[in-house]
């Protein structure tokens, strides 16, 4: 089968996950839903967990995709708390938090989470950058202007963002699965 359902209510993620999935001649579904993501220590559990709730409600098989940037010199921060951190303190509040630190390295994380009847399986991808001292860029959505990889924020790059991108690794990983799988039928 050369389709998978992607549960998300972000239509930044469903743009980028079915770009790379047409890479791959993969047709991604968008099924624009929320779900309640349950607290946890690591975007893996939360990930396994919010696919575990989302499979009572929906009957055929589907991925999800959690993510969080973790910033070295705040101990991981804001990490799994990504999604919370962004509406309370945004990206301004993030380069407040950040004004004068010297060391600015980052990582972005994703999670990939495939799940059926039988069983749930998570892929991850990272990318490691820096945050930017000011926010650039027009493209993209969230954390996307103050994170910087090689000299650009993933705001600038446009599509070149789905080259480099934590999101691209995981899904890479993911669709080599999915593929392989379904031609062993
Ligand atoms: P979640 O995976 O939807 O929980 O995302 C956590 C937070 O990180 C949200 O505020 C997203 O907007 C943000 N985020 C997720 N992926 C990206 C990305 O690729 N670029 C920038 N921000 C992102």
């Amino acid at each position: 089968m050369r389709e998978v359902y992607f549960i998300t209510s972000n239509p930044g993620k469903y743009r980028e996950v079915k770009r790379i999935g047409e890479e791959k001649g993969i047709e991604i579904h968008w099924i624009e839903m929320e779900y309640y993501e349950p607290q946890g220590e690591s975007l893996e559990y939360i990930a396994e967990k919010s696919a575990e709730i989302i499979k009572e409600r929906l009957k055929k098989p589907f991925i999800i995709e959690d993510s969080g940037l973790f910033i070295e010199k705040l101990k991981g921060f804001p990490g799994v708390y990504s999604s919370y951190v962004f509406k309370t303190l945004g990206n301004e509040g993030i380069l407040k938090l950040m004004k004068g630190v010297e060391n600015r390295n980052a990582v972005f994380r994703s999670v990939v989470a495939y799940c059926d009847k039988d069983r749930i399986r998570l892929f991850s991808g990272e990318v490691r950058g820096v945050i930017a001292h000011e926010q650039r860029g027009r493209g993209g959505f969230g954390y996307d202007p103050i994170f910087e990889v090689n000299g650009r924020t993933l705001a600038e790059m446009g599509k070149d963002k789905d080259r480099v991108s934590h999101r691209r690794k995981a899904m890479e990983k993911f669709l080599k699965w999915y593929m392989n799988r379904s031609e062993s039928g």
